[in-house]
């Protein structure tokens, strides 16, 4: 039997925290290129915070994904056939290839991925969107200066990982949260940032205020919630805070309950 094309498809849209129900297993046969298109295998596949939104069906800075359709996504794959210029067979991209085994392109929005600069999966990490949204994030928007205190949620996460390594080239004191001892761990141990603080013990708003005892002049924000409650208060004069994400709040069904609306506002922000 000829190989087939192995697709997660969009069933129905997620109330909540997506489970399996809202996704269905299918094999179709693997497409031919036309005129202008070229055949990509997909090798690595990136699951990212992002894809959550694409799931809903609302007014957002990208489309979302269709019912029915392979999920949205981004992936390296290597060119099997290719009726396109510029692209030859054997090449690595990176591209939408959506949750599938193949897909089709016409080259719009493709990089290449040279393997003798980097591993190919760095495609779809450090040298692709995350590794570029931490990098100008933290430069263009936190514009950090030597000898400030950074802090960074998700810390272990792609984005987190690479903002507080670029936090500590440029000199600054980075201090991480992240949601278990080991990975608060690895933030400082193999990472390197200064410390790490578990935004789930219970003395989480202590420990982060001695950890940031010149208060806070750069708060990269990935989560929202309880943590961005947290730093808020530490933050110094003239500090700034690079707005990228708030994964704590991807899965709320509707405006959150008592004063504060701000989880609410951040949603409506893009
Ligand atoms: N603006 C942009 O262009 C852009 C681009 C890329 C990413 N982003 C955003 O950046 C953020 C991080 O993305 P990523 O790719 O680095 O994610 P990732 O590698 O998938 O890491 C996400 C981490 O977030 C933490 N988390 C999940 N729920 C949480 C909660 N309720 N409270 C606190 N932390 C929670 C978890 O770590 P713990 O175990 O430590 O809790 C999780 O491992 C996301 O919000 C994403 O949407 C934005």
């Amino acid at each position: 039997m000829s190989e087939m094309n192995k697709q997660w498809l969009l069933k129905s849209r997620p109330h909540g925290e997506p489970t399996l129900d809202n996704f269905e297993y299918a094999e179709t046969p693997v497409p031919e290129p036309g005129e202008g298109q070229m055949l990509l295998k997909t090798i690595y596949m990136s699951l990212d915070p992002y894809m959550r939104g694409r799931m809903n069906d609302t007014k957002s800075y990208a489309a979302s994904a269709q019912l029915g359709d392979p999920m949205s996504g981004t992936g390296v794959s290597v060119v099997v056939k290719s009726n396109l210029d510029g692209f030859a067979e054997g090449e690595y991209v990176v591209s939408q290839t959506c949750w599938q085994s193949h897909s089709l392109s016409d080259g719009q929005g493709v990089m290449k991925v040279d393997p003798k600069n980097a591993p190919i999966s760095t495609g779809v990490g450090i040298l692709g969107m995350p590794g570029l949204t931490a990098y100008a994030g933290l430069l263009d928007i936190g514009k950090p200066k030597e000898g400030e205190t950074v802090v960074v949620s998700a810390a272990s996460g792609a984005v987190g990982s690479i903002v507080g390594q670029i936090a500590k080239i440029k000199g600054c004191k980075v201090v991480g949260v992240a949601g278990s001892p080991e990975k608060c761990a690895y933030v400082v141990d193999e990472l390197g940032f200064d410390e790490c603080v578990n935004y789930k013990d219970a003395d989480f708003a202590q420990k982060l205020a001695a950890a940031c005892d010149k208060g806070v002049d750069i708060y990269f924000e990935n989560v929202g919630g309880i943590v961005f409650d947290t730093v808020f208060p530490l933050m110094n004069d003239f500090s700034r805070i690079p707005l990228c994400g708030r994964i704590a709040n991807y899965n709320m069904t509707g405006d959150p309950e008592g004063p504060n609306k701000l989880p609410a506002f951040f949603g409506r922000c893009w």
